[in-house]
């Protein structure tokens, strides 16, 4: 790794297990040292990795991530990069951050001027979608040391941290009030934002997953969430998926980031109810699968195994 790369202690050439989605090699940092997350930046590689195997059409270009992570320059030959092995789980990814893009589009287009990245790893949505940004102050949201880390890497690159990008550190599971930190970075909690949480909630107890919708529910009317979450093992149907699944579970063990939630659609659906929302939707995998990669010629289709909750205030 370069000076830039990972707190992981190698590009998973030790952790065979963690090739499947948001797994972690293994990791002995200290979480709030300034370094990136492993699991933030092994999503962003494999968006990387989607425009430059995958024939276009691309769901999301996204290369900016990998600018920030700077991998070494053999992180193609990482194994879980390989290219068909795990076509899956990049397309899984591609898919939700474009789902979320999407969204953000929408309400951005409805007058919708606040968006919040709980868990934001090393998204590039202010820097990849820049007219759709300048309507919008966006928060970010993540543990404070990949955060420092992250912060640093924008200015290298002369990205800089633009007026309408604001990052907030905040651990979301011991400091359970990042509302008041968004207020202290200016956000206004009188109008609705839209707020998304993707490959984080894993990492996180139920209980604060729970507390953090309360939290959004408590937004203004007009505020939505999009937030993913890990479906029980037993829920999966494909094979190959279940057995990804659980490479995936036992690599993320074996690092520093374990898989500690997973939730069934209907136990997810409830949770958002109880907090507040009044319209509660289910996003599963193969919706995804069939708003973008329909009509695809190379067979490139999400793995099942992430869904996605979406609610409105
Ligand atoms: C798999 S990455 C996903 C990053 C980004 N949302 C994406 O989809 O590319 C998980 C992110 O959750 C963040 N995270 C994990 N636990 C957290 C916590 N307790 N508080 C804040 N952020 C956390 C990590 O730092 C990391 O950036």
């Amino acid at each position: 790794m370069t000076g830039a790369g990972p707190r992981s202690s190698a590009p998973d050439s030790t952790a065979p297990d963690s090739t499947a989605p948001d797994s972690a090699a293994p990791d002995s940092a200290a979480p709030d040292s300034a370094a990136p997350d492993s699991t933030a930046v092994r999503v962003a590689l494999w968006r990387a990795m989607h425009v430059q195997v995958d024939s276009p059409p691309h769901v999301l270009a996204d290369e900016i991530g990998l600018k920030l992570a700077a991998p070494d320059g053999d992180w193609r030959a990482r194994p879980d990069m390989d290219p068909r092995a795990t076509s899956g789980f990049r397309a899984s990814i591609v898919a939700r951050a474009r789902l979320i893009q999407d969204l953000v589009a929408e309400e951005a287009a409805q007058g919708v001027d606040q968006y919040v990245v709980l868990g934001a790893g090393l998204d590039t949505f202010v820097q990849r979608e820049p007219e759709i940004a300048a309507r919008l102050t966006v928060y970010e949201v993540d543990q404070p040391g990949p955060q420092a880390w992250k912060r640093q890497r924008l200015i290298d690159l002369g990205y800089g941290i633009p007026d309408g990008l604001r990052l907030v550190p905040v651990d979301l599971e011991t400091d359970g009030d990042w509302p008041a930190h968004l207020a202290a970075a200016g956000f206004d909690a009188t109008r609705p934002a839209v707020v998304a949480s993707t490959g984080v909630t894993m990492y996180l107890s139920k209980e604060a997953t729970a507390a953090t919708l309360r939290q959004i529910a408590g937004l203004a009317p007009g505020s939505t969430v999009a937030m993913t979450f890990l479906l029980p093992p037993e829920l999966l149907t494909d094979d190959a998926d279940r057995a990804g699944l659980a490479a995936s579970r036992k690599g993320a063990q074996a690092s520093n980031t374990p898989f500690i939630s997973f939730y069934t659609p209907g136990e997810m659906l409830a949770m958002a109810r109880k907090a507040g929302f009044q319209d509660v939707n289910h996003i599963s995998g193969t919706v995804l699968a069939e708003r973008y990669f329909t009509g695809r010629t190379d067979g490139l289709r999400p793995s099942s195994g992430e869904d996605v909750l979406v609610a409105s205030t």
